[in-house]
């Protein structure tokens, strides 16, 4: 199954939720890939998945326009352990900017779909996005069985979140792709006691009926520093660390749970 992470708002936590939600997956015994569809390529930096200078990426494998392309641009998740031997990225450079103006291509959004086919069978494709809706965030939906939207409860970001909803529901059949469907919304970076996330979670369900997933993954500063040192939440071995880790081993909870009903 894959899955395209989207927000139409920077800094919501999109990466960290495709890197930590790849490392409970990985922990619970599934095969995982991430396509880093963001050419800020943080979600590849933090999964330590360093692609040699020559070595294909993600741009090249889309700019092939070839089945399976992509098959030769895999490397592992540099963390070790199970997370070497389970996750595999599909690594990003700034050079996936360069995409970006071939939107104009007939065709051309179908390029990863096509890049991914035969690729990551029996695999969970987590697709990190970059923050628009633009041709980049379109190859990852035109790729995707399903949407998964990251959302800070904030005025900000449930917007963002509106506009991903309506776009898929307006622009699935245009993507090629009539049965791509927003999966839930997580409620991401959240701070309970904090005025405006408590007043915003408790409105969630009424703006996003029947897709607001639990848990709520919380806003902890271990995050940042587990992202920072490249390094998985569990190896800090902190109090903190521990709690958002299991925010993340319940999410992926879920996700199996969604990939056995799409079965
Ligand atoms: N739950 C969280 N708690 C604390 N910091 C977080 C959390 N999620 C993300 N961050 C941090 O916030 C910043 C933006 O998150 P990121 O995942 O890069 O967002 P996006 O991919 O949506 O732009 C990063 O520095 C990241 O480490
Ligand atoms: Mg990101």
């Amino acid at each position: 199954m894959r899955i395209a992470v989207c927000q139409n708002k920077g800094g919501s936590g999109k990466s960290a939720m495709v890197v930590n939600l790849a490392a409970a997956l990985a922990e619970a015994g599934e095969l995982v890939d991430v396509a880093d569809v963001d050419p800020q390529g943080n979600a590849s930096r933090r999964l330590a998945a360093r692609p040699a200078a020559d070595q294909m990426t993600i741009s090249e494998a889309i700019k092939c326009d070839a089945l399976g392309a992509a098959r030769d641009a895999y490397v592992p998740c540099g963390w070790g352990g199970v997370y070497s031997e389970r996750i595999r990225v599909l690594p990003a450079r700034f050079e996936l900017e360069n995409r970006i103006s071939e939107a104009g291509t007939v065709g051309a959004v179908k390029r990863l779909k096509r890049a991914l086919a035969g690729c990551d069978d029996r695999r969970i494709t987590l697709l990190d996005c970059p923050p628009s809706l633009g041709h980049l965030t379109q190859l990852a939906m035109v790729a995707a069985d399903v949407v998964l939207i990251v959302a800070e409860p904030e005025f900000d970001g449930i917007e963002g979140a509106v506009r991903v909803l309506n776009f898929v529901r307006d622009h699935a059949d245009d993507l090629n792709n009539p049965r791509l469907r927003v999966a839930g919304v997580v409620p991401s970076r959240v701070r309970s006691g904090l005025g405006v996330h408590d007043f915003q979670i408790a409105g969630l369900d009424e703006c996003f009926p029947g897709l607001v997933w639990a848990p709520h993954i919380r806003e902890r500063a271990v995050v940042k520093a587990a992202a920072d040192s490249v390094a998985p939440l569990r190896s800090l071995r902190t109090a903190p660390a521990r709690e958002v880790a299991e925010d993340f081993d319940k999410l992926a909870a879920q996700v199996r749970k969604l990939m056995e009903v799409a079965a």
